[in-house]
């Protein structure tokens, strides 16, 4: 399918769900503690969205699979690559937490995730969010018409591998705005110089999944969606939504610059 062009009240509705979600995250910082169960901050995640006039995409959402996500917002500790289903857990000291938040807000979707440190973690666990971090860095570099979105994932995974990581391969960035998941898909892996080539008013993520050991992951069979590791080994992500503009980009979930 063809890339869809967004036009400038598109464009102005997406940003706006992509402020709303930004701004949950944030939100949810105050309460990212040991003790806190991730159903906790399922419940504070949408209440705020709530609050704000906005529904969640992931609840109710249908994978490939034959269960519904329970979840308003992904909560994925450790060894869990993306797709944590909020339920009892309990966060505890030195845990590496992502939350991924969808809010649909009239009718349009942003999308955005990051990384949080719950009390004091490991030299293992800052440098790989860190390496993380830099590699949605350097994807977003590479956001600018013309280009083509190969190149997001030749500089994401020269990076991580140089760093001695691997990166998740069986799920990428996507199209979005109008619907949760739009074309193209955008592998975190690529060959330079393939793919097809951006142009202004594509709006898509970013959101490169980055491995402590293999790349390859399974699928929870209790819930069907948490997706984890094969190895055990630590996972990171960070995700923006971004729109390509005449002269480069716009990363419209960057709202406060600290990630
Ligand atoms: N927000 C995720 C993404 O970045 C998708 C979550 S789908 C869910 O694409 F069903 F697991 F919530
Ligand atoms: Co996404
Ligand atoms: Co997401």
């Amino acid at each position: 399918m063809a890339i869809k062009i967004k036009n400038e009240k598109q464009i102005e509705g997406i940003r706006k769900s992509s402020q709303l979600a930004a701004a949950c995250l944030k939100h949810l910082e105050q309460f990212v503690k040991p003790g806190v169960t991730t159903k906790e901050l399922d419940t504070i995640a949408l209440e705020f969205m709530k609050e704000h006039g906005a529904t969640s995409a992931t609840f109710g959402y249908k994978g490939h699979g034959p269960i519904p996500f329970s979840g308003h917002i992904c909560t994925s500790v450790n060894d869990v690559i993306c797709h944590g289903v909020p339920n009892e857990y309990e966060l505890k000291d030195g845990d590496i937490l992502n939350v991924d938040v969808t809010p649909i807000l009239d009718g349009y979707f942003g999308d955005t995730c990051r990384m949080y440190e719950v009390g004091n973690v490991s030299q293992e666990s800052k440098d790989l969010i860190e390496v993380t971090r830099e590699c949605l860095q350097l994807g977003i570099k590479e956001c600018y018409p013309g280009n083509r979105f190969g190149n997001i994932g030749y500089a994401i995974s020269e990076y991580a591998e140089s760093k001695g990581y691997s990166v998740v391969y069986e799920f990428c960035g996507h199209g979005v705005g109008l619907q949760f998941h739009e074309d193209p898909e955008v592998s975190h892996i690529a060959r330079k110089n393939t793919g097809k080539r951006m142009r202004p008013g594509m709006i898509f993520t970013i959101e490169p999944m980055i491995n402590t050991g293999k790349a390859r992951m399974k699928v929870d069979k209790s819930d069907g969606w948490t997706a984890r590791t094969i190895d055990g080994g630590l996972s990171a992500q960070f995700e923006h939504t971004i729109l390509i503009t005449e002269d480069g980009c716009e990363a419209l979930t960057d709202v406060y610059g600290d990630f």
